[in-house]
């Protein structure tokens, strides 16, 4: 049974987001995936408080929703962070989760995680140029290595109107397709 965690980081459970992230999950669709989702607006989930009280003891200090994330992404085999681009970066209910995954670091830095978790960004946007978007999943995935997680990649599409233009666009229906089998093929 392979298990996906999927943290939307967008306020919107039916925006352009978790449209593009329906599309991948589609492709996971059967009965040997379990698929979660956590819509992190909803969520009761404080900042880093940077007081390293996790490097001593492997957990972190604050007791609020991110225990539950902390539970499942110890047995998922792939993490979908999904978010809209927010002025250039992922939104701030993503970022407090991913600062809070620094847990996961030792004081020695190496990890408390199982290796090969497979991490994938989901993103869309409103415009401009992809590559400076691309660029800073790029920079985020790397960090995640940092912290213990495996390989990552980058699926993202922007300028939707509306969430029907979604489905004209068959480049980036076929590139969540594949997106979506790369998380299995753990
Ligand atoms: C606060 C805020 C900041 C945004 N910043 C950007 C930005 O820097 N660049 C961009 O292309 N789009 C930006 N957008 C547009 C969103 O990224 C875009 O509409 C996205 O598809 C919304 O996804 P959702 O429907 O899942 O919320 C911003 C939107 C909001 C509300």
């Amino acid at each position: 049974m392979k298990k996906i965690i999927i943290l939307n980081g967008s306020p919107h459970k039916t925006g352009n987001t978790m449209a593009l992230v329906n599309e991948v999950s589609k492709s996971m669709d059967n009965k040997e995936t379990e698929i979660k989702t956590y819509n992190l607006n909803t969520m009761k989930i404080s900042c880093c408080q940077g007081c390293n009280a996790c490097k001593k003891t492997g957990t972190c200090a604050i007791k609020d929703d991110m225990q539950l994330i902390y539970d499942d992404i110890d047995d998922a085999d792939g993490i979908i962070f999904a978010t809209p681009i927010y002025i250039y970066q992922m939104s701030a209910q993503l970022k407090a989760v991913v600062d809070r995954l620094v847990a996961y670091m030792k004081e020695d830095y190496s990890s408390y995680l199982s290796p090969n978790k497979k991490v994938l960004f989901v993103s869309t946007f409103g415009g401009g140029d992809i590559v400076q978007y691309t660029s800073y999943f790029d920079l985020t995935g790397k960090s995640l290595k940092v912290l213990g997680f495996g390989e990552y990649k980058t699926l993202i599409t922007g300028g939707l109107r509306e969430i029907n233009e979604l489905l004209e666009r068959s480049e980036v229906l076929s590139e969540a397709k594949e997106m979506g089998e790369w998380l299995l093929n753990c």
